[in-house]
């Protein structure tokens, strides 16, 4: 074993020169003996494996559903994954696929009823579906049938290097700490040349009345992931390893019926309440309960309450 030179005090002398004379891990915690060069003082030095523990925590990491209800949040995913379907209806037949038949995998799949209703646009290929919430795991599971269902991390996605013909991601970029960390994992997973689909709404296209952007600003400085990825996407795909190939943009406003929202794409009106319960979720941040309350409250009282938001739909090429 090499000898290495530790900076520690010695209770004895006072010296901080130590000679490290073993090491060893055990049970994550990582053991040095260390011996001091004045006094010959040995000490045994724990440390917990930082680096191992760090990767165990960002793989359970779901900064999604830590604060929300989820029996509250699937009727609202749900009616999202209908207005993304109706988007990438348009979106991907306009993007060239590497083979008709293959292997497709979505990661941050939730409650599944975005992937059932994506499957169609896919005929000819098997379909997994990779979620880290048990329960919403567990009633992709029991809804969608002819669909692989796996828990699991896009940190660590459960599958074979270069397995997949297409990867995609949906709504869950604007959840991750370390994009670049699951961008390197989503590449590695696809076949060369295979092809990644990421959309995503972006924050910082929000256009509309103060007292929301206000709410979206306040917001963006306390969320723990970027809401705003999307405009950053095309640099850290490219880091990643993959190439853009197509790029498109649905713009949604509150312009529309409360009963159905109406879809001429590339625009989206909602009504005004659906439109509110896009930013809903903000509510749970205790540091923007006063922007909260002023938007929620000049939104539902302004008939001239107007505002638009984008999302953003993405396609790669693995190089
Ligand atoms: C907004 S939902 C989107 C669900 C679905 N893709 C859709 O478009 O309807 C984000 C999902 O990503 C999941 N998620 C969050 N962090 C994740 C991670 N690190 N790995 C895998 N899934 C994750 C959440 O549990 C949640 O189901």
């Amino acid at each position: 074993m090499p000898l290495y030179y530790v900076l520690f005090f010695s209770p004895l002398c006072a010296i901080n020169c130590f000679l490290l004379v073993h090491s060893c891990t055990v049970s994550k915690i990582s053991l040095s003996v260390i011996r001091c060069f004045s006094c010959s003082v040995i000490l045994l030095k724990a440390e917990e494996n930082m680096s191992e523990n760090n990767n165990e925590k960002l793989y359970s990491e779901n900064l999604y559903t830590t604060p929300l209800s989820l029996e509250e949040e699937l009727p609202r995913l749900a009616s999202q994954a209908r207005l993304l379907f109706a988007g990438q209806s348009h979106f991907v037949p306009q993007v060239p696929l590497p083979v008709k038949e293959g292997k497709f995998i979505d990661v941050g799949s939730g409650p599944g009823v975005h992937l059932s209703l994506v499957k169609n646009l896919f005929p000819g290929f098997a379909f997994t579906g990779v979620e880290l919430s048990p329960q919403l795991s567990q009633y992709a599971r029991l809804n969608f049938t002819g669909i692989d269902w796996r828990e699991g991390s896009v940190y660590k996605i459960p599958a074979e290097d270069a397995s997949y013909d297409i990867a995609q991601a949906s709504f869950l970029f604007i959840h991750l700490r370390e994009p670049h960390l699951a961008l390197a994992e989503i590449n590695r997973v696809l076949k060369p040349g295979g092809v990644f689909f990421v959309l995503d709404v972006d924050d910082s296209t929000f256009k509309g009345m103060q007292a929301m952007q206000d709410l979206v600003s306040a917001h963006l400085k306390v969320y723990e992931a970027d809401r705003t990825i999307m405009s950053r996407m095309k640099g850290l795909a490219e880091s990643a390893g993959f190439e853009q190939i197509k790029e498109d943009f649905v713009y949604v406003d509150n312009k529309g019926k409360e009963e159905a929202p109406i879809i001429a794409y590339p625009e989206f009106h909602l009504g005004k309440i659906s439109f509110w319960s896009m930013f809903a979720f903000m509510g749970q941040r205790s540091e923007v309960a006063v922007a909260y309350d002023k938007a929620h409250q000049e939104y539902m009282s302004s008939s001239d309450n107007h505002c638009e938001i984008s999302v953003i739909f993405q396609a790669y090429k693995k190089k």
